[in-house]
């Protein structure tokens, strides 16, 4: 695990409360893969409450191709978030990853990736990845996917990132909206049900969100028997297993279940393994 200081490259809105953190981390951004995630603590103090995971949403690569840093979505909800729009260019933070074991190696005619609120954002660097746009960390990773569809729930059009990125991709992007407002009225769990029930449904799915769509997302796939990797959004104070903050409940081999640290045996689970 590395532990570095960060500079600032660029602050950037993404919808109404959401922004895009660009941060210039050389190493980090060379070992880092989809659905793994740093710790991010803000210079102010040495206040450990001041740090929190964030997962990676895309690497960034400088002329020549290679990683320069990372890129990080986040939506204003608390004390260290309010903070992390204060940071301009140049500013400094600090980082320590990567972390946790991020989405496994998978082969896939379709993968549908579903995404909730701020949960959608693993799946920018996901969908290059299972494309074969762009590498990340160990080279020996082996995800493909000859199709991807992209299903992303949000409350309403205000708070709504744009998904323009991913589809000239050419990912195929779903929105639902509590109000209506974008895309499908609903729950992003209708959509998947849409398109498992159309005539190309999913062989594989990835998903991150609130935990009630994370669970709907692994019930729906389990009863359809199609592959699912979970990655859990849990409070977390460390990072690396040390406080036991980030528990979550984790099927054994014999049957029953056990508490498991999702930063370090997580957050990617199979819905399999999760106890709902
Ligand atoms: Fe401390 Fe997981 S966050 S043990």
């Amino acid at each position: 695990m590395l532990q570095t200081s960060a500079k600032v490259l660029e602050q950037s809105p993404l919808a109404e409360g959401i922004f895009k953190l660009s941060l210039e981390c050389k190493e980090l951004a060379r070992q880092i893969h989809p659905g793994q995630f740093f710790m991010l603590k803000m210079p102010a103090g040495n206040d450990p409450l001041l740090a929190r995971p964030f997962a990676l949403m895309d690497t960034i690569l400088d002329e020549a191709g290679i990683p320069l840093g990372i890129e990080l979505g986040y939506h204003v909800v608390g004390k260290v978030t309010s903070l992390l729009t204060s940071l301009k260019s140049g500013d400094k933070v600090e980082l320590w990853g990567p972390l946790g074991n991020g989405f496994p190696d998978f082969k896939a005619k379709h993968l549908v990736c579903v995404g909730g609120g701020i949960g959608y954002t693993p799946f920018f660097a996901v969908c290059r990845e299972a494309l074969g746009l762009r590498n990340y960390g160990d080279t020996s990773r082996k995800v493909h996917a000859e199709e991807v569809t992209f299903l992303y729930g949000t409350r309403d059009q205000g708070h709504a990132a744009p998904l323009s990125e991913v589809e000239q991709l050419g990912v195929k992007t779903m929105i639902s909206t509590d109000d209506g407002s974008l895309g499908h009225h609903g729950l992003v769990t209708e959509l998947l049900e849409r398109v498992i029930n159309s005539a190309n449904p999913p062989d594989k799915v990835l998903c991150c969100g609130p935990e009630r769509m994370m669970e709907a997302v692994g019930r729906i796939c389990l009863g359809k028997n199609i592959p699912c990797w979970l990655s859990l959004e849990s409070p977390m104070a460390c990072g690396f297993g040390a406080c036991f903050s980030c528990v979550a409940k984790i099927k054994q081999p014999d049957g029953t279940w056990d508490y498991r640290r999702t930063c370090v045996e997580g957050p990617v689970f199979t819905a399999e393994q999760l106890v709902f």
